[in-house]
């Protein structure tokens, strides 16, 4: 259960400044960006926007039966967008003053459960009752030994398969190092983490890190409770994918650019648990041994046990774009074309069915073999 410790002087610390916080400028203390810096002149949609786009980061971690925890869910930009995609939302934070305000930008949401924490435990959320944990601009701030305690509980509360999503501040850039040298004659609240220090962190509370991505200020670790290699096994037996249609552009005897083009395939969960799938397509050209990517498109479908879809990736031969569908709870990402397009070198089709955390890379592809892979597009004049 729950860790009942006394709070140290940090959590005592984290929570007065962030009740200060959220009663000063709430919207501009969760996300810094100049629409919500003055309070009397809040762009509400503008915020509504931002929670609405990290809600697509976490679409393919989810599916419609999942229960979500947020560690630090602040006013509830997020959980808000989120709660319509999921069974259940659970939002704890420090701040009593933070999860009154999220009581009422959450009104009306009744799917959702929101708790004021001690700053590292989970008070409250039973053992192994949750499918996703996600912290997001929240452990970037809390104190190394309390978000210790943190992954301790996420181990806690996630069923086993349960996976966290989670975002720390990355000590290994020239970026995170200045930010480092820039607060170490205060007290403000931040943390930094190499990704090898996470990993070991996480793997002592029996979290294992699957994917991760790197960039000049974060490290997002994406973790599964239990072993990894049998949750990527299982993803692996779960899913099958089979190319039933090519047509035009994707004809095996080929197509041309300015026509349309259509490639299908069946996907089947075989497993008895849901499976979100991300898909992704894009039409490539490969020259001087660099891959230049004409367009893609994104999507996300969470398939439920036994269910089988036809999705399908067209070629729009007018607008050099691509659109991938299938059934309506497809979630569709924006898709884009690189402009002008390369005019040298083969073409190709990729096409990849990846878990959660992944991002299609050529060693991605080895991995998960439930894929259709790469094919080779001949262009006809
Ligand atoms: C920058 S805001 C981000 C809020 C939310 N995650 C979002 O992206 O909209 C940081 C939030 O984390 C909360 N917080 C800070 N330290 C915390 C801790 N130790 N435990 C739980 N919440 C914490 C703050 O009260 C605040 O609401």
């Amino acid at each position: 259960m729950t860790e009942t410790n006394p709070a140290t002087e940090r959590q005592r610390f984290a929570k007065a400044y962030w009740d200060e916080r959220a009663a000063r400028d709430a919207h501009y203390s969760i996300w810094g960006d100049p629409s919500v810096l003055d309070p009397d002149q809040l762009d509400e949609d503008a915020f509504a926007r931002s929670g609405e786009l990290s809600v697509r980061q976490l679409l393919p971690f989810i599916h419609p039966k999942s229960a979500v925890l947020e560690i630090g869910c602040g006013i509830g930009r997020i959980l808000r967008p989120l709660a319509g995609e999921c069974a259940r939302v659970i939002g704890v934070d420090i701040s009593p003053e933070m999860i009154a305000k999220a009581r009422d930008y959450m009104a009306g949401v009744d799917n959702a459960e929101l708790i004021v924490g001690d700053g590292a435990s989970l008070p409250g959320v039973p053992n192994q009752s949750v499918d996703l944990v996600y912290s997001l601009l929240v452990l970037i701030h809390v104190d190394k030994r309390s978000a210790y305690r943190y992954l301790r509980e996420i181990e806690r509360v996630l069923r086993p398969g349960g996976l966290a999503l989670l975002q720390f501040q990355n000590m290994l850039s020239p970026k995170g190092l200045e930010l480092f040298q820039g607060v170490v004659d205060s007290d403000y609240p931040f943390e930094f983490y190499t990704p090898e220090e996470l990993r070991w962190l996480l793997k002592s509370v029996g979290l294992e890190v699957f994917s991760e991505n790197l960039n000049a200020e974060f490290v997002e670790v994406s973790a599964v409770r239990g072993s990894a290699d049998d949750w990527i096994a299982g993803w692996r037996r779960d899913l099958s994918v089979d190319g039933v249609h090519r047509t035009g552009l994707f004809d095996p005897k080929g197509g041309r650019l300015d026509r349309d083009g259509l490639l299908a395939a069946e996907l089947t969960n075989r497993g008895d648990t849901w499976r979100t799938v991300q898909l992704t397509g894009s039409l490539q050209r490969r020259h001087r041994g660099a891959l230049h990517e004409l367009c893609w498109a994104h999507g996300v479908l969470a398939l439920p046990p036994g269910a089988e879809a036809r999705i399908e990736i067209r070629y729009d031969g007018k607008t050099g774009e691509l659109a991938i569908r299938g059934p309506k709870e497809i979630q569709q990402m924006p898709s884009r074309r690189s402009n002008p397009f390369p005019k040298q070198g083969a073409l190709e089709a990729h096409f990849a069915v990846i878990p959660a955390g992944f991002n299609w890379s050529e060693a991605t592809a080895e991995l998960f073999p439930a894929f259709n892979g790469v094919l080779p597009v001949v262009e006809r004049n």
